[in-house]
């Protein structure tokens, strides 16, 4: 199988680790081995310090896999397989899909979400939100885009990028769709419990209906991203056994320090999520401050969850000449929406870094010389 490229990690691969200011990351700033293991009760250090670096179960060690099971509410340690997301999503899409086959997918993706399906040689649909600044994914458009043919429902709540999150009523009207036409439903949760308001949070789909994989991880929520671990919660056992045996081939297990790493953060779960919701809210109101003293430049309408917000940029010139503009006279690294074939008027902000404010007090200073 061929792959396309991976725009949005490829642009990332640029500039991600040479330029000085990141105001485009999905991910919140990463937590430190120090501040994990400050969070460790004495059972858990034990743990770390008696770490052994031989394989490790396929599935995920059971002490990961029942902590990863304590986070719903119908999940037990054997509906849970621990790999990478990206592994995850790869090897679901390998063992579900067969050329030809229909696939509706929540747009704009991050990509992997879709284009390895679309490399399978399936038909992909893309369930887009409603125009305007506000982002809203109405079911009726997802009624309208079923077929008898469409075999899989991918959807992304809270969205990367545009921030959105449906009300547990609009979340379970998508599950019914989905359950009447009989289509399975990959959920990625990647963003899951990063919820502005406490309020708003939804349940995991993998709890509420049994044709469906949900998939979370270490990255987002949690502030770990470079443990490179996650995880797949399902009832479809079936599909289980098909993707731990594809992971022979690939991984075949997870990596020792990071299974410990994440088990102490699913055990202390509020000290990982709590701080980068804090951080998240702070710099989004920040940023619509930002936006009103900018309003002939950027339209942004307030998000409720997630750490990403898709922000439209009233230019002539395409959202990426913009960025690369900005990256090369400031350093401030903006994703464009053309990485995410979403047209190009729209950048990506992302909310979850400490340094936020003083990124925004470059970008102003570029605007005020420039008049932009
Ligand atoms: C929606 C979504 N799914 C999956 C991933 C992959 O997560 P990870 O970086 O932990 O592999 C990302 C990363 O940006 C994402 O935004």
């Amino acid at each position: 199988m061929k792959i396309e490229s991976f725009k949005l990690e490829r642009y990332f691969a640029e500039y991600e680790f040479s330029t000085k200011y990141l105001l485009s990351s999905s991910d919140c700033d990463g937590y430190s081995l120090e501040y994990i293991l400050n969070c460790a009760d004495t059972n858990e250090l034990k743990l770390w310090h008696e770490l052994k670096f031989g394989y490790t179960d396929s599935a995920g060690s059971l002490f990961l896999r029942e902590a990863i099971s304590a986070q719903y509410q119908n999940i037990s340690e054997n509906d849970v397989l621990v790999m990478s997301p990206g592994e995850a999503n790869f090897i679901l899409m390998n063992v579900v899909l067969n050329e030809g086959d229909e696939v509706i997918c929540t747009g704009p993706a991050y990509q992997s979400l879709y284009q390895i399906a679309k490399d399978l040689g399936c038909n992909i649909k893309f369930w887009y939100p409603a125009s305007g600044t506000t982002y809203f994914y109405d079911t009726s458009d997802l009624k309208r885009l079923i077929t008898k043919r469409t075999k899989l429902l991918i959807i992304n709540f809270p969205h990367n990028p545009t921030g959105f999150i449906p009300s547990e009523s609009e979340l379970n009207e998508i599950i019914n769709i989905a359950r009447i036409n009989n289509i399975l439903l990959f959920s990625d949760e990647m963003y899951h419990q990063l919820v502005h308001d406490r309020n708003s949070n939804i349940p995991s789909v993998c709890d509420l209906y049994e044709n469906s994989v949900s998939l979370w991880g270490m990255a987002k929520s949690f502030g770990l991203a470079g443990l490179r671990l996650g995880w797949i919660a399902t009832k479809r056992h079936d599909l289980i056994e098909k993707i731990v045996s594809f992971k022979d081939y690939l991984t075949i297990c997870n990596n020792a320090a990071g299974e410990v790493l994440s088990y102490i953060a699913l055990k202390h779960k509020e000290k990982f999520i709590e701080p980068n919701i804090e951080k998240i809210v702070r710099n989004k109101h920040i940023f619509m401050n930002f936006v009103n003293h900018n309003s002939d430049l950027l339209e942004f309408s307030e998000t409720k969850a997630g750490s990403t917000a898709l922000v439209k940029l009233k230019i002539h010139c395409s959202a990426y000449k913009y960025s690369e503009k900005l990256v090369k006279e400031t350093g401030i690294m903006l994703v464009p929406s053309e990485m995410f074939e979403y047209g190009d008027k729209h950048v990506r902000i992302g909310f979850g870094r400490e340094n936020f404010p003083e990124i925004l007090n470059v970008w102003q200073k570029l605007i005020n010389d420039q008049c932009y």
